[in-house]
């Protein structure tokens, strides 16, 4: 029995330790990308050259003309932070995010088009699900996380109305109103690490705790948001 309870203080001192690591981790993270962060926004970008781009480079054909895309598989870009746009074309150009058509069509796109087309989408309205239905399980976990399990708030970085940008740069995407087969994905990814791109591996950390379950009505949730 004292051995079951010393087993249990020391899970939660581990999983304390951990959180505090993921938040310092964070800080640090945060405090490295605001430097690139503004130098992408020196570059000026201009939305309505972005709107002209966003058809002739096709992105409009599966992402649609305002970024809301309709198809499962297709995240809606309307209302993502123009960091957090940048940083994922950056990543499939790079390939540290895989994914065969995107890292196709975002290989060749210079810095000054990709810095528009970002401007453009960012500033386009998110089609959101107009509010949260769904369960309480996963109404508790996107609101308050489970400490217990060292999970983290999904809103305290993700938000409520703009994923933004936090403190220091760090890009935060918005996931109200995602599509659900995307999140669902997504989460999956994170958990296998067929997905590997969030700074210091946060989403990696999150998504590991998550059972399949959750992260199907997780999906749902969000995409009703
Ligand atoms: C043939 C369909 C197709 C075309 C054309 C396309 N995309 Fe995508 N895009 C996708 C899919 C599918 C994904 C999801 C990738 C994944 O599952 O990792 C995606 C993901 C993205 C993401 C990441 C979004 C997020 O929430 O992380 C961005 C940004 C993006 N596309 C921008 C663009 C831009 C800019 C263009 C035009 C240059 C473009 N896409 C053209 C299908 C397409
Ligand atoms: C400590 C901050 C933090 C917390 C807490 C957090 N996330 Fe994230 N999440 C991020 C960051 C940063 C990214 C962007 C990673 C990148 O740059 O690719 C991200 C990306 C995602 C994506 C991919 C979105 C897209 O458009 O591709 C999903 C889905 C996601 N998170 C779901 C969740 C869920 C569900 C929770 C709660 C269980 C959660 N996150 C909690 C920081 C966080």
């Amino acid at each position: 029995m004292r051995l079951t309870l010393r087993a249990h203080k020391l899970f939660v001192v581990v999983v304390g330790v951990l959180c505090a690591a993921l938040v310092a981790q964070a800080d640090e993270l945060k405090t490295q990308r605001t430097a690139s962060n503004q130098a992408a926004r020196s570059e000026n970008p201009d939305p309505e050259a972005g709107r002209i781009k966003s058809n002739t480079e096709r992105c409009q054909e599966c992402h649609d003309h305002d970024g809301n895309s309709t198809s499962p598989g297709v995240p809606k870009l309307a209302g993502l932070s123009y960091d957090y746009i940048v940083k994922q074309l950056g990543d499939f150009q790079s390939r540290s995010r895989r994914h065969d058509i995107m890292n196709a069509m975002a290989a060749g796109i210079g810095k000054a088009d990709l810095a528009d087309l970002a401007a453009f989408f960012s500033r386009q309205k998110r089609d959101t699900g107009g509010g949260a239905k769904g369960d309480a399980n996963s109404a508790n976990l996107f609101e308050h996380g489970d400490t217990a399990r060292g999970i983290a708030a999904c809103v305290s970085c993700h938000g409520n109305a703009d994923g933004g940008t936090g403190p220091g740069g760090l890009a935060y995407p918005l996931l109200n109103g995602q599509q659900r087969f995307y999140v669902r994905e997504q989460l999956l990814d994170w958990k296998v690490g067929s997905r590997t791109n969030s700074p210091g591996g946060i989403m990696n950390n999150i998504a590991q705790r998550l059972s399949d379950d959750e992260i199907e009505s997780l999906s749902e949730y969000i995409s009703k948001l």
